[in-house]
C-alpha cells in the first residue's frame, strides 16, 4: 500500500439486498451481497422485514468484504453509503453503520443516490460508454430513462406514473401462480414458448411508462380464459408467458428508441435487475445493429443491487472532495 492508494469502502442496503463492497484504485476487489431470500414466503418485499435483516448481515457482509479484499479497515480511504432513495427502514441501517465506522477510523463520508449508482455501474469494467448516453435503469423499483452528460449530471427524461417494468414481470408472476421475484422465472418459461396472445401497448406521454393498465389487461385476460378452461393457466404458461415478456421489452424498447431519436444521442446503456432479461438483451443488441448504437450491460452482478456500483459512483465524489458531515438522514424519495 502506497499513500496514494484509494480505498472505498461501498455500503448499500436501500432494499432487500446487503452489500459491501472495496474499490482500490478505481478497481474492483470484493462485492459481496447477502440476499434476502424470506421475502419470497409474502411474495414482495415487506419493509419491516428487510431492515431487521439487514440489522443481521450488515456486519457479516462488510467484514466478509474486507477479507475478500485481503484489506484491513484501517486502511481505508473513505466509507461511501446509498442514502437514496429506498426504503426508510433499510436505507437507516447501511447508513447508521457507514457513519459510524467512518467516525470511528476518522475518515470521509460519502453519501451516493443509488439511481446514479446504477448508471455509474457502466464505469465498473470495460467497456465504458462515452458522454453522453442514456440509461435506461429497470429494476423491480424504478423504470426511468437517464440522459448522462457526465459522470455525476444526470436527467430522468422518461419516469414510470405507476409500476415499475421489474413489478410488471412480478405481479404477473402472482397472477400466474409463480414464485417472487418472477422476472428470472417467466424469462426462462418464456424460452420454450410463443408469443401468440396479445397485450395492448400502454399509452402513457411522452418517455414516460405506465404497467398499470398492462397488469389489468394481463387480469382480465386471464379471468375471461379461465372461465372457459380452468387449466388454462397450466396449459397455456410458457406461451402467456412469452406474451406478457415481449409486450413489456417492445414497451420499453419502443421508448429507448423514441429517447435516442429525440436527443440524437446513439450511446446507450441498461441497467438495473430487468436488464439480465434475455428477450431485452436480444432486442437491444438487434436494435443496435439496425440504428447503430453503441449498447452496454454491465455484467449482472453489478446489474442488480450490489455496493460495488456505490463504490464505484463515490470514487467521482472522492475526485471532487465531496463529502458529508454526520447530520445526513436517509431520503426514501431522491432526485437526481
Ligand atoms: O435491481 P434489482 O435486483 O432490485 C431492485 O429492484 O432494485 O431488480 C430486481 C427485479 C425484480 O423485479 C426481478 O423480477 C427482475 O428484476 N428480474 C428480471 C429478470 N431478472 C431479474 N426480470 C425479467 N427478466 C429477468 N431475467
Ligand atoms: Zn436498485
Amino acid at each position: 500500500m502506497t499513500d496514494k492508494d484509494v480505498i472505498i469502502l461501498g455500503i448499500e442496503s436501500s432494499c432487500d439486498d446487503t452489500s459491501a463492497a472495496i474499490l482500490k484504485n478505481g478497481k474492483i476487489l470484493a462485492n459481496c451481497v447477502a440476499t434476502q431470500d424470506l421475502h419470497k414466503a409474502y411474495g414482495g418485499v415487506v419493509p419491516e422485514v428487510a431492515s431487521r435483516a439487514h440489522q443481521i448481515s450488515i456486519v457479516p457482509v462488510v467484514s466478509q468484504a474486507l477479507e475478500q479484499a485481503n484489506i484491513d479497515k484501517s486502511a481505508l480511504t473513505a466509507i461511501a453509503v446509498t442514502r437514496g432513495p429506498g426504503l426508510l427502514g433499510s436505507l437507516l441501517v447501511g447508513l447508521s453503520f457507514a457513519k459510524g465506522m467512518a467516525l470511528s477510523l476518522n475518515i470521509p463520508l460519502i453519501e451516493i443516490n443509488h439511481m446514479q449508482a446504477h448508471v455509474l455501474a457502466h464505469f465498473i469494467e470495460e467497456p465504458k460508454p462515452q458522454f453522453p448516453f442514456l440509461c435506461l435503469t429497470v429494476s423491480g423499483g424504478h423504470t426511468q430513462i437517464v440522459r448522462v452528460r457526465g459522470p455525476l449530471e444526470m436527467e430522468v427524461i422518461g419516469t414510470t406514473i405507476d409500476d415499475a417494468a421489474g413489478e410488471a414481470f412480478d405481479k404477473t408472476g402472482k397472477m400466474l401462480g409463480l414464485d417472487y421475484p418472477a422476472g428470472p422465472v417467466i424469462d426462462k418459461l418464456a424460452q420454450q414458448g410463443i408469443p401468440r396472445f396479445e397485450f395492448p401497448e400502454p399509452k402513457v406521454k411522452a418517455l414516460d411508462f405506465s404497467f398499470s393498465g398492462l397488469k389489468t389487461s394481463i387480469l382480465y385476460f386471464l379471468k375471461r380464459e379461465l372461465k372457459e378452461n380452468p387449466d388454462f393457466i397450466t396449459e397455456n404458461l410458457n406461451d402467456i408467458c412469452a406474451s406478457v415478456q415481449i409486450r413489456i421489452v417492445s414497451y420499453l424498447m419502443n421508448k429507448l428508441r423514441k429517447a435516442s431519436a429525440e436527443t440524437g444521442i446513439t450511446e446507450i446503456a441498461v441497467a438495473g435487475g430487468v436488464s439480465a432479461n434475455s428477450e431485452l438483451r436480444k432486442q437491444l443488441t438487434a436494435t443496435g445493429v439496425e440504428l447503430g448504437w453503441n449498447t452496454y450491460v454491465p455484467k449482472i452482478e453489478y446489474c442488480t443491487d450490489n455496493a460495488a456500483m456505490i463504490a464505484c459512483a463515490a470514487q467521482f465524489k472522492y475526485e471532487k472532495g465531496e463529502f458529508v458531515g454526520q447530520d445526513i438522514v436517509p431520503l426514501s424519495r431522491y432526485a437526481m
